[in-house]
This record gives C-alpha cells, sequence and structure tokens, in this order.
C-alpha cells in the first residue's frame, strides 16, 4: 500500500481498500501553507453509495460477531492509538495547528474512550423483568441499529470520530464515515489504526471530500434508505438539513452542533481561578472548541477589576508554532476559518461595543501581536478579542464565532445573569464561579446547556460523561459515556410466554379486589 503523502490520490476506503479517484484535495499545514501535509481524492456520490453497500453487505455478520469479540478489537484499536500517540497528535497538529500538547489530550481521549466500552461489549446488558401473568418471562435486548453514516469536523479529528464510531462499532453496527476535508491526513491515519486493528472488510468504510460535495451527496443519501443512523458534528444550519432528511426518513439523528457558552462570574468568585478559566476557555484552541466561551458574564461590582486582570493576562499571552509548549495557541485551522473570523469582525462588532485588545484580524496581515512567533505571512494566526459592552439584542451576543473572540456582558442579579446564559438559544455547555452553594444551585437548575461547570471552564468535559446539547445546540442526544449506546441500539422487547394458553394481558391479568370501605 502506498504511503500517505503527496502522491497519495485515495479518495475513499470501501469494503477493506483504499481507492483512488475524484479532483484532487490538498491539506496544508496552517502553521505554513507552503507546507503540503496530503493530498488526496475527492469522493463523488457514486463512493458514498458503494460505501453504505459495503456497509449494507457486512451489517448482518457483523452483528452476528458475538460483542466481546467486536470489543477485542476496539481494545486492539485503542492499544494501537495508544503506541502511536506522539505520531498521531503530530499528524492532527500538522494539520489543523492545534498545540500540540492538546493534540496528545485529543488523542489521549481516543485511547480513553476505547478504554471505556471494551468492556461494555462483554456488558450490553438488557434486562429480565416479571410479568403481570404467570408462566411468563419478558426480557430486554440492544439490538445494532445497522448501517450509521457519520460527519464529522477538524477541530477534534479524532476524539469525536471515536465517540461517534467506538461505541457504534462495539454495538454492532457499520459505519460509513466522512471526516472533514482539513483532517484528511489525522483521518486517514485513523482508519489504518482501525484497519490494522483488525476491523472487517465492509464495517468501516471513509469517503474523503468537502462539505457543499461529497457532504451534500451524503445528505441526499439519506432519503435514498442507505443509512440507518446518521451522526453530525458541525454547524447548527447543517445540522438543521440533516435533522429534516433524518426526520423524513423516521429517523432520530444524532446532532452535536454550534454553542455560544456562558461563563457566568459572582462577586464572591475566587477571581484568579475564574480568569484562568475565562482565558483558557476563550483562546485555548484559538476558541475553535465546540464547547469554548462565548459568553462572558461578570457581576457588577466585580467587573472592573475582572476586566483587568483579564486583558492584562491576554496581552502577556504567547501566540505561535503549534508545537512550542509556550504559545497558548497556534494558527486556525485552515484559510476557510480565517475567513470566517474575519467576516465576523466586519459584521458583529458594532460601534457601542469596546475592543480593548484591538479590532482583531490576520496576524501579518495589516496586525501584529506582540509576544507572536509563528511565520506571519505563511501562517493563518488569527489576534485576539474580547468584546465589551455586549447586550441581550446584539446579534454578536447569539452568533457562534468559532475563533479567538469572545463577548463580556455584565450583571446586577442572577435573574440577569439566568437570561443572558440562556436567551441566545444554544445549550451545549456553560460554566459558573461562585462560592455561594445557593447560586451554584439556582444555576444548575435553570441552565439550558447540557454540560455545566462549577468552578471550571466551559471547556475540557472528561471522555465518559455525557456529551452533549440542547436548542441549537442539537436534538438533545448525548455522546460518550454509558449513554451514547441510546444512540446506537434500539431496544427490542421480548415476552415468553411458558404457559400452553392464551394469556391476555390487561384482561386475563388477575386482580384482588381490597375492601376498599375499611377505615380505622
Ligand atoms: C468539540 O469541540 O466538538 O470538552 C469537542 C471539550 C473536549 C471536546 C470538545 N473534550 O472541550
Amino acid at each position: 500500500m502506498a504511503k500517505p503523502g503527496i502522491e497519495s490520490q485515495y479518495c475513499a476506503y470501501i469494503n477493506g481498500e483504499w481507492i483512488k479517484g475524484g479532483r484532487t484535495l490538498s491539506s496544508l499545514n496552517p502553521a505554513d501553507r507552503r507546507d503540503v501535509v496530503a493530498t488526496f481524492g475527492e469522493a463523488g456520490k457514486e463512493h458514498v453509495r458503494q460505501a453504505a453497500a459495503a456497509a449494507r453487505k457486512a451489517q448482518k455478520g457483523w452483528a452476528a460477531t458475538p460483542s466481546p469479540v467486536r470489543a477485542g478489537i476496539i481494545q486492539n484499536f485503542g492499544r494501537l492509538v495508544e503506541f502511536n500517540k506522539e505520531a498521531l497528535a503530530r499528524v492532527a497538529t500538522r494539520e489543523i495547528g492545534k498545540p500540540l500538547m492538546e493534540a496528545l489530550g485529543e488523542v489521549q481521549e481516543v485511547i480513553d474512550t476505547c478504554n471505556f466500552f471494551v468492556s461494555e461489549g462483554r456488558r450490553l446488558y438488557g434486562q429480565t423483568i416479571p410479568s403481570e401473568m404467570p408462566n411468563k418471562e419478558c426480557y430486554t435486548y440492544r439490538r445494532p441499529i445497522g448501517v450509521f453514516g457519520c460527519m464529522t469536523a477538524c477541530n477534534f479529528p479524532a476524539a469525536v470520530p471515536s465517540w461517534y464510531f467506538v461505541p457504534a462499532l462495539v454495538a454492532g453496527n457499520t459505519c460509513v464515515w466522512k471526516p472533514s476535508e482539513d483532517a484528511l491526513l489525522t483521518s486517514y491515519y485513523f482508519t489504518e489504526l482501525m484497519v490494522k486493528a483488525g476491523v472487517p472488510r465492509g464495517v468501516f468504510n471513509v469517503v474523503l471530500g468537502e462539505g457543499p460535495t461529497t457532504g451534500a451527496a451524503f445528505v441526499e443519501l439519506i432519503d435514498e434508505g442507505l443509512f440507518d443512523k446518521v451522526g453530525f458534528t458541525g454547524s447548527t444550519a447543517v445540522g438543521r438539513r440533516i435533522g429534516e432528511a433524518c426526520g423524513r426518513n423516521l429517523q432520530v439523528a444524532c446532532l452535536e452542533l454550534g454553542g455560544k457558552n456562558p461563563m457566568v462570574v459572582c462577586e464572591d468568585a475566587n477571581i484568579d481561578l475564574a480568569v484562568d478559566g475565562a482565558f483558557f476557555s476563550g483562546f485555548g484552541t484559538a476558541g475553535q472548541r465546540c464547547t469554548s466561551l462565548g459568553n462572558l458574564i461578570v457581576q457588577d461590582k466585580i467587573y472592573d477589576q475582572f476586566v483587568d486582570k483579564l486583558i492584562k493576562r491576554t496581552k502577556a499571552m504567547r501566540i505561535g508554532e503549534p508545537t512550542d509548549g509556550t504559545n497558548t495557541y497556534g494558527p486556525l485551522m485552515s484559510e476557510r476559518f480565517m475567513k470566517t473570523h474575519l467576516g465576523h469582525l466586519e459584521s458583529l462588532i458594532e460601534k457601542h461595543h469596546e475592543t480593548p485588545l484591538g479590532k482583531g484580524g490576520w496576524i501579518g496581515h495589516g496586525v501584529a501581536w506582540e509576544n507572536f512567533s509563528g511565520n506571519a505571512e505563511e501562517g493563518v494566526y488569527a489576534r485576539p478579542n474580547l468584546v465589551l459592552n455586549v447586550q441581550l439584542k446584539d446579534r454578536i451576543y447569539a452568533t457562534e464565532t468559532f475563533g479567538p473572540i469572545f463577548n463580556v456582558m455584565k450583571f446586577q442579579n442572577m435573574d440577569e445573569a439566568m437570561a443572558m446564559a440562556n436567551d441566545h438559544g444554544y445549550g451545549l455547555s456553560s460554566a459558573i464561579y461562585t462560592n455561594n452553594p445557593q447560586t451554584v444551585y439556582r444555576f444548575k437548575n435553570e441552565i439550558t446547556a447540557g454540560m455545566t461547570s462549577i468552578n471550571n471552564t466551559t471547556s475540557g468535559a472528561e471522555a465518559h460523561l455525557p456529551f452533549g446539547g440542547n436548542g441549537k445546540s442539537g436534538n438533545g442526544g448525548r455522546q460518550s459515556g454509558i449513554w451514547v449506546l441510546d444512540q446506537f441500539t434500539k431496544w427490542q422487547s421480548v415476552n415468553w410466554d411458558m404457559s400452553g394458553k392464551l394469556q391476555l394481558a390487561q384482561m386475563d391479568t388477575a386482580y384482588i379486589e381490597p375492601e376498599m370501605a375499611y377505615r380505622i
């Protein structure tokens, strides 16, 4: 098999083979766009159809494979990922500019996810349930759903796919994956590690391509009934289209969409801890996590002090080469993300906003950053931004920006803080910094987000907890931990009547008449 690289024209992995074709897609290093990380081909609609057909053909055999054996392959995958941890992290760093330390953390999340689900192959518990009839037993079984089609984003090019495919495979589903066009080489190695782990032919298939082409074909094929379950991590707008297509085919998609994650800082909070939290969840990963901070909501009494500390901390931030551990963030994931980021700066920041760090922009392209050490000409590095005086009515309040920029809002009482934390309509992650248990109690009850941190940041969810959002952030589905099994299995309810006669539920059920008139 040819090594991936400049010469590779692979566009899909179908039924156990890499196949070539399509127009050429180049994956560029966003820290230095002269570095072509890899080139691949682009899969067309027919490739997606073939991939789904291969998955369909393999599904029965895979479902019939004992689940501890399926999970054994996932154990192999996890171990292989562990042996290749640094190499895979370096590929991700080179391809999407994620700081190496964070990329190592991301690969660890893949390993953790495998470790968690390996034993699940030996559980996948159903229940035995008493019947209301004599000589009758009832049971529940988790059955695989079938063919799982999934499209993922590039910001977590290994961890998020593992959240989907590890449980989906353990549960007996076969898969078709369209990874992000910005993380082609990471996806290639993810696939190779699956293959080397022993995943049989047809069980795991991949189609490479861009969203508007291969992705659009993928969505169109939902209407041909090629997938029994669809997963998607990406924008709310695309998620809506996928949800619609799945809905008319009577399926429930697993959607992980955008966020405008709030962090409330109360006057009784540990201020330095909260500054650390705001800084990391706002600027870590250059703000390109679904869980990144969107609206920082600070109580009026500590507002000036808090914002001063945050500005000071941010001004000292080092930006540059993602392999240099002293930099908080590296480049944006690709030029595409820079264009969107610049568009947001142009269109969302209004006159009444204050931007104490400057208006932001593309470092080296008209703007500078003091502690910068990357290649400004060839890299896509963004200057950080804070937007002050943001109000509920402002467009930037409720628009996901997905870059190193977040809003700062001022509140007086918890009624105001709760409105600011919820009214944008997203509901992925959230955080509160306070030492008052009453305030914590109210916040965790009234926040609409699927995830809430207390005295911790909005990002950095642990791999065995339910991950997912509500409102514009998703359709209530959860990934990670045990809860994700409800995405990848359907419950079968079985009853077994051994009485030898027709016993009708509700009608033939014994009823013992009480002496209802009895009183003490
Ligand atoms: C994402 O941005 O899609 O909670 C996933 C976190 C990471 C995962 C983020 N563990 O920030």
